[in-house]
């Protein structure tokens, strides 16, 4: 089985490689990279004006499945992911039950196996998320886990915390922490501030995760473990990164498009479409995380896509669940605020997107050069379009995006040399 992929744009960070060629790919790998390649036997994409890059790495997504199957299920959150240009992501443990054991994580990777998306479920850090005891970390990994989050669950017993983190740092695997003191932000809907004194709802300040980067940034300097900073919001929480990230601290970061592009603003347009944890922030916030971005600060561009029902979202906002799909958007909403602006490269961008996300994990992920699983994304870079949640393969709608003008579509993805997703005419 062969496909060649004809007079595109070769976007392969890792290997440094931009430039026109055409890809052959055999037994799901890549084989050539070259211009003019010929395969007489092989189904040919003829993609000038075309990007082909890694298939997207996804860090942050609920699949919802087991227990909120109304929400999402694997089978659509990867068809989803396919429609993203995603072919890897990180599945969020916060399911019911909770993917704290072996069996569950081995689950969720057999139902998603059928996909073509590469799933890898983080592990809880602790039984059922309920922040009383450690799960079994080796146990997890063992079964396919590449690291460890109660994401949605901010972790606040720091004893306990420290002995996960000395526990992941034996095993050299990763904890990724959602950031907000809980006590802080209770079940607040929006950002502490000018928007939350306006419709006078208690905030959620950004301090609460501004707290908890810094113990964070100090318990992984303490122990020597790797700390991911999931969702990253705030300037100040961007500043404590990067400067421990100066001396050397194993810290590192992800943000999400919601918190480049959207301010707290939005949830005076949208209600509880814009409603997130941890809440769209300031134009500040948002101007500094364009500047981690920029300099390096920020390793990744993540979604946390968290589907919920519409019912759910019709709640008045202090009792709508959190959280926003992105999956189907966020490559495009990544070029159209960074790349189309001039902040960063194109090649940065699909860095931030794949390589750098993989590499985080130790994901075999996020390259393509010759003897790598084919694992490629095609996009066009300057098309223009209208983002309509009426098309997405997720089964959740709430997205602030609907109705937004965004550059840049995916076309073709492709996972170990098939097709998961081919865009269809309008
Ligand atoms: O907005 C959010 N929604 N933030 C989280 O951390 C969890 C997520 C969810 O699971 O819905």
């Amino acid at each position: 089985m062969q496909l060649l992929i004809q007079e595109c744009r070769v976007v392969d960070p890792a290997s440094g490689l931009d430039q026109t060629a055409d890809i052959l790919i055999r037994d799901g790998r890549i084989a050539e990279i070259a211009p003019g390649l010929a395969a007489p036997s092989a189904r040919v994409i003829r993609a000038p004006g075309l990007v082909a890059a890694p298939g997207l790495v996804d860090l942050h997504v609920h699949l919802r499945e087991p227990g909120f199957e109304e929400k999402e299920t694997v089978a659509t959150g990867c068809a989803a992911a396919a429609r993203g240009g995603v072919t890897t992501l990180v599945a969020m443990p916060n399911t019911r039950p909770a993917t704290d054991c072996p069996e569950m994580v081995r689950a969720v990777m057999e139902k998603a196996a059928p996909t073509g998306v590469h799933v890898f479920p983080a592990g809880a850090v602790t039984v059922g998320q309920k922040g009383e005891a450690l799960t079994d970390f080796a146990a997890l990994h063992a079964a396919g886990a590449p690291a460890f989050t109660d994401d949605g669950v901010p972790i606040q017993n720091l004893a306990l915390l420290r002995q996960a983190l000395q526990t992941a740092k034996a095993l050299d695997l990763p904890v990724l922490d959602h950031c907000e003191d809980r006590d802080m932000v209770k079940n607040y809907a929006v950002n502490e501030g000018a928007v939350s004194r306006q419709l006078g709802l208690p905030g959620r300040p950004a301090i609460a995760e501004e707290l908890q980067v810094m113990r964070d940034a100090m318990l992984a300097e303490e122990t020597g473990a790797h700390v991911h900073i999931c969702h990253i919001s705030t300037g100040r929480a961007v500043d404590i990164v990067r400067q421990a990230k100066a001396r050397g601290v194993r810290i590192t970061c992800e943000t999400c498009p919601q918190y480049f592009t959207l301010t707290e603003e939005e949830v005076l347009r949208q209600g509880t479409m814009a409603r997130v944890n941890p809440p769209l922030r300031t134009p500040a916030d948002r101007q500094a995380i364009l500047d981690g971005l920029a300099d390096g600060t920020i390793d990744a561009i993540v979604t946390d896509h968290a589907p919920h029902c519409q019912w759910e979202k019709d709640r008045p906002l202090p009792d709508a669940p959190s959280g926003m799909v992105g999956l189907e958007t966020s490559l495009a909403l990544a070029l159209t605020a960074l790349y189309h602006t001039g902040l960063l490269s194109l090649a940065r961008v699909v860095a931030l997107m794949s390589a750098s996300p993989a590499a985080l994990l130790g994901l075999q992920a996020g390259r393509i050069a010759p003897g790598d699983r084919a694992d490629l994304v095609l996009f066009d870079p300057e098309e223009a379009w209208t983002i309509d949640r009426d098309r997405f393969a997720s089964k959740g709608r709430n997205t602030p995006f609907h109705g937004f003008s965004v550059r840049g579509r995916v076309k073709y993805t492709i996972s170990e040399g098939n097709v998961i997703y081919q865009e269809q005419e309008e």
